[in-house]
C-alpha cells in the first residue's frame, strides 16, 4: 500500500495490491478524478485522461476554452461552475449565493487513520492503512474543505469523508454535505440496492443504469428497513463468482441518500451521504462540520468477493472492544415466549430449561420497568417494576448467574410513552412542533436526543440499573420513525441540524455506556432490522436482523444482509411454531439450520417443545458451540440464491481451508426433477476432504459439486418443501 504525490503533475496515486485510485489538481485548481479500479502501474502524469477538446457549452475560464467540468470527473463537485450534475455539497453564503469554487491548497499523507469526532468510523493501525488529507479553499466563502481518503493495506477499500471549516465571520449555511462522490467514465453498470420494510428487510433489487438518476434514501431518522445505506454498482455480467463491482457503505445510522446519476456524456456519478433534505447546518466563524464516513470497496472477482471484503474489514477494523472477533454467546430471549406478561418465576423457569439445553446467556426483553405491561405505558421510566422483579435487575441477574447463565436485558432509551413519569415531568423533552399534534408510533414519542440533558438523564437512569448488577448483554431497541422533528431547545436557525444531532446523541449514549461497561455485548435492534448499518456496528457488534423469525423468510433476509454485513453481526434465533409472523410450521431442524448462520439463539420457551425436539435442541447447541468460530468468522460464500431459484445455499470456509460448513435449503420442492449438484467454493482443490463419512477432493466438490442425492441416502429429505441440511466438511 502507498500514497504517492507527483508534485510536477499535481497528482495523487493511492494503491495497494488490488486497487489504484488516481486523482489530480485540475485545470482551475479543483480536484479531478483520473482513475479508480484494478491496480495499474504508477505513472508520473495521467492528465491525458482529462477531456479537453471541442467547444463545450460553457467553459471554466477564458484561458481554458476547451475545459468544462461537465465533461470531466470531479472528486467532490459543486454546482453552477460548469458542472450540471448533482453536487456533493452546497454552501449558502451570507449574500444568498450558493456558488462555491474550492481550489487545492495543500495536503498531508500519513500512516494509519484518524477517528471522526463523535461519529463511528473504520480505524487502522499505522501498518494497516495510509491516509491522505487534501485541503481546498474557497476565498470568497472563506471556507476550507478537507477531503479524507484512507487506503487499507489488505483490502481493496478506500474510506472517505469531508470536513468543512468556516474561516470568516460572515457566517454560512451548509445545505448539503455528502460523504462521497465517485465519477466513473462510463455507465455500463447495474445498480443493486437492499430494500424492504418491517419483517422483510434487505431484499436485493437490481436495475440497469443509464442517463438519469437512480436514488434511494431514508428520511425516517434511522437508516431504515426500507432502504439500507449500502449499494453496489456492478457490470451487467458480474455475478456472485466473477466480474467487477464497487460497493458503497455508509457508516451512519440516520437519514441518508445514495444515488447514481448518468450524465449525457457517459459520466456516471455515484453519491452517498447524509440526506440533504431536512439538513441545514449553520457555521459561524471557526466552526466545523465533519461528515460521516463512506466506505468504498472494489472487486474484479464477483459479489462474493466484494462481500467478504466488507465482512473482513468490518470485523477487523470497525467492530471494537471485548467482542471484536469473539464468538457470540448462545442466548435465549423471552420476547416471543412471554411478551410483557411475565413474573420472575416464569423467567426463571424458562432460563432453567435453557441452561439444561446448553444455552449460555439469558436475555430479558421488554416489560421489566415502570408500568410497562403493554406498549401503552412505561417507556422512559428505567426503574425495575417490583411486581415483576422483586429484587430488582440485580436480584434476577444473580439468580440467573447462579444457574450458570450470563444475563442481559432490553432497553429502548430513545423513546417515551406519554403515559410515563418521564413524560409527565418533562413534556418538552420530546421532538415536537409547538401548537401541533405529535404523531405516535407504537403509542410512543421520540425523545429529543439532540439535547445533552436528555441523554444525560437517560444515561443516569440506565447506569443505576446496570451498575449494581452482573450484566453481560444489552439489547438496544428503537421502534418508530422520527416525525415532527423539531427541538424545543433550538432556535429557528438550528432546526435543520436536529436529525443529525439526534444521531450524534444516540452515538454519545452508546459511547458512554460502552466506556462505563466495556465488557457488555450490545445488540442493536429497531423493530427488527430497521437500523442495521455499519454505523451501529461500531457500537453494537451485532444487530437483530428482523422481527420475522420464520426460517424460510429469514433465509432471504440473511442472504440479502450478507452482501454488506458480516455473518457474526446478524442476530438470528430459533423461534416457536406456528411462527408468530407468518403462521408457518418449520421443523426445528430447518429453523436451526438457518439460525446457525448468524449469532444463534432461541426465542421461545424450551419447556413448551416436545422431548424429542428438546433433545435435538441440545444437539444443535453442541454443534454451534463446536463450529461457531468457523461459521461466524470464516469466509462466507453465497452459492445459490433464494431470489432466483427454488433452493438456497451458502457456505463458510476456514481461513486455512481445513474446514467448511454448507447450508442447503429447499425453498419449494419440484416434482419429477433430479436433485442435481451443488458446486462449492473456497476449498483447496488438491486436498482430500471428508463429508458425511465419504471422501472427496476439493476440486471435485468445487467443479462437479456435492451430489445432492447423497443426502437422500443419508436420510435427509431435502426434496420436501422447506427441508434443509447443514453439513461439515473437514480436510482429511
Ligand atoms: C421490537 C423488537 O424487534 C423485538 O425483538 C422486541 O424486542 C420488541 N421490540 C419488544 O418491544
Amino acid at each position: 500500500m502507498n500514497i504517492i504525490w507527483n508534485k510536477t503533475s499535481g497528482q495523487f496515486h493511492l494503491y495497494n495490491d488490488r486497487i489504484s485510485y488516481i486523482m489530480g489538481v485540475g485545470v482551475t485548481g479543483e480536484l479531478t478524478n483520473l482513475y479508480f479500479g484494478k491496480r495499474i502501474h504508477e505513472k508520473e502524469d495521467m492528465s491525458y485522461v482529462v477531456f479537453k477538446m471541442g467547444m463545450p457549452n460553457v467553459v471554466v475560464d477564458a484561458d481554458t476554452e476547451t475545459y468544462s467540468m461537465e465533461l470531466n470527473r470531479q472528486e467532490y463537485p459543486s454546482f453552477g461552475t460548469t458542472d450540471f450534475g448533482t453536487q456533493a455539497f452546497e454552501i449558502e453564503t451570507a449574500n444568498g449565493s450558493r456558488i462555491s469554487s474550492f481550489v487545492y491548497k495543500n495536503h498531508r499523507i500519513y500512516p494509519g487513520k484518524k477517528g471522526i469526532d463523535g461519529l463511528p468510523a473504520t480505524y487502522a493501525a499505522d501498518d494497516e492503512a495510509m491516509t491522505l488529507e487534501v485541503d481546498l479553499t474557497d476565498e470568497v466563502a472563506q471556507m476550507t474543505l478537507t477531503l479524507f481518503y484512507t487506503i487499507f493495506d489488505k483490502y481493496p477499500v478506500i474510506a472517505r469523508h469531508a470536513r468543512f471549516v468556516h474561516n470568516g465571520n460572515a457566517g454560512v449555511r451548509l445545505t448539503k454535505a455528502l460523504s462521497i462522490c465517485l465519477d466513473l467514465p462510463d455507465q455500463d453498470y447495474e445498480w443493486m440496492q437492499f430494500s424492504g420494510a418491517w419483517a422483510r428487510e434487505r431484499i436485493p433489487e437490481v436495475r440497469k443504469l443509464g442517463t438519469g438518476t437512480v436514488s434511494i434514501e431514508s428520511k425516517r431518522g434511522v437508516s431504515s428497513a426500507n432502504q439500507n445505506p449500502f449499494v453496489i454498482i456492478k457490470r451487467p455480467n458480474t455475478d456472485e463468482f466473477a466480474g467487477e463491482a464497487i460497493g458503497f457503505s455508509f457508516v451512519y445510522s440516520g437519514n441518508f441518500i445514495a444515488a447514481a446519476e448518468g450524465g449525457n456524456h457517459d459520466r456516471l456519478r455515484v453519491l452517498m451521504g447524509i440526506n440533504p433534505d431536512r439538513f441545514s447546518w449553520p457555521l459561524s466563524e471557526g466552526e466545523t462540520f465533519e461528515t460521516p464516513e463512506a466506505v468504498m470497496a472494489m472487486t474484479d472477482s464477483g459479489l462474493n468477493d466484494l462481500s467478504r471484503t466488507y465482512h473482513r474489514l468490518y470485523n477487523n477494523n470497525l467492530v471494537r472492544g471485548r467482542w471484536k472477533n469473539e464468538p457470540r454467546p448462545i442466548l435465549n430471549n423471552n420476547w416471543e415466549a412471554t411478551f410483557m406478561d411475565f413474573t420472575e418465576e416464569t423467567i426463571l423457569k424458562i432460563a432453567s430449561k435453557a441452561k439444561e439445553a446448553g444455552v449460555e446467556l439469558f436475555v430479558l426483553d421488554d416489560g421489566w420497568f415502570g408500568d410497562r405491561n403493554d406498549d401503552f405505558a412505561g417507556l422512559g421510566d428505567w426503574i425495575e417494576n417490583p411486581k415483576k422483579l422483586p429484587q430488582g435487575m440485580a436480584g434476577l441477574a444473580r439468580k440467573i448467574n447462579a444457574m450458570g447463565l450470563k444475563f442481559g436485558f432490553w432497553i429502548e432509551p430513545e423513546m417515551v410513552n406519554p403515559d410515563s413519569n418521564l413524560y409527565r415531568r418533562h413534556p418538552d423533552w420530546v421532538l415536537s412542533v409547538p401548537g401541533r399534534k405529535s404523531s405516535l408510533g407504537r403509542h410512543q414519542l421520540v425523545l429529543d436526543f439532540s439535547r445533552k440533558e436528555v441523554v444525560d438523564h437517560i444515561y443516569d437512569m440506565l447506569y443505576k440499573v446496570i451498575n449494581g448488577a452482573p450484566i453481560s448483554y444489552i439489547k438496544w431497541d428503537m421502534n418508530r420513525s422520527l416525525t415532527e422533528v423539531f427541538s424545543l431547545d433550538a432556535g429557528p436557525n438550528e432546526q435543520g441540524t436536529i436529525y443529525h444531532r439526534y444521531v450524534l446523541g444516540v452515538y454519545s449514549l452508546y459511547s458512554r455506556l460502552i466506556e462505563a461497561f466495556p465488557d457488555i455485548l450490545f445488540e442493536s435492534c429497531s423493530s427488527g432490522g430497521n437500523r442495521f448499518d455499519a454505523g451501529m456496528l461500531y457500537y453494537a457488534p451485532q444487530a437483530w436482523c428482523s422481527d420475522n423469525t420464520d426460517a424460510i423468510d429469514r433465509i432471504r433476509i440473511q442472504y440479502g444482509t450478507s452482501y454488506g454485513y458480516p455473518i457474526v453481526s446478524m442476530g438470528s434465533h430459533v423461534s416457536a411454531v406456528p411462527n408468530q409472523q407468518t403462521g408457518r410450521r418449520e421443523s426445528i431442524r430447518t429453523r436451526a439450520n438457518v439460525a446457525y448462520f448468524g449469532t444463534f439463539g432461541y426465542e421461545l420457551d424450551l419447556n413448551e417443545i416436545s422431548e424429542e425436539e428438546f433433545e435435538e435442541v441440545k444437539g444443535q447447541i453442541e454443534f454451534m458451540k463446536k463450529y461457531r468460530k468457523l461459521i461466524q468468522f470464516g469466509d462466507f460464500y453465497r452459492l445459490r440464491s433464494p431470489f432466483e431459484t427454488d433452493q438456497a445455499a451458502w457456505m463458510v470456509v476456514s481461513e486455512d481451508k481445513n474446514s467448511a460448513i454448507v447450508g442447503f435449503y429447499c425453498m419449494r420442492s419440484n416434482v419429477n426433477t433430479l436433485p442435481g449438484f451443488l458446486r462449492l467454493m473456497g476449498l483447496d482443490p488438491d486436498r482430500l476432504y471428508r463429508m458425511e463419512g465419504d471422501e472427496y477432493y476439493g476440486d471435485e466438490l468445487m467443479n462437479m459439486g456435492i451430489t445432492l442425492s447423497c443426502f437422500y441416502k443419508k436420510g435427509f429429505t431435502i426434496s420436501e418443501d422447506h427441508a434443509s441440511f447443514v453439513t461439515v466438511i473437514e480436510a482429511v
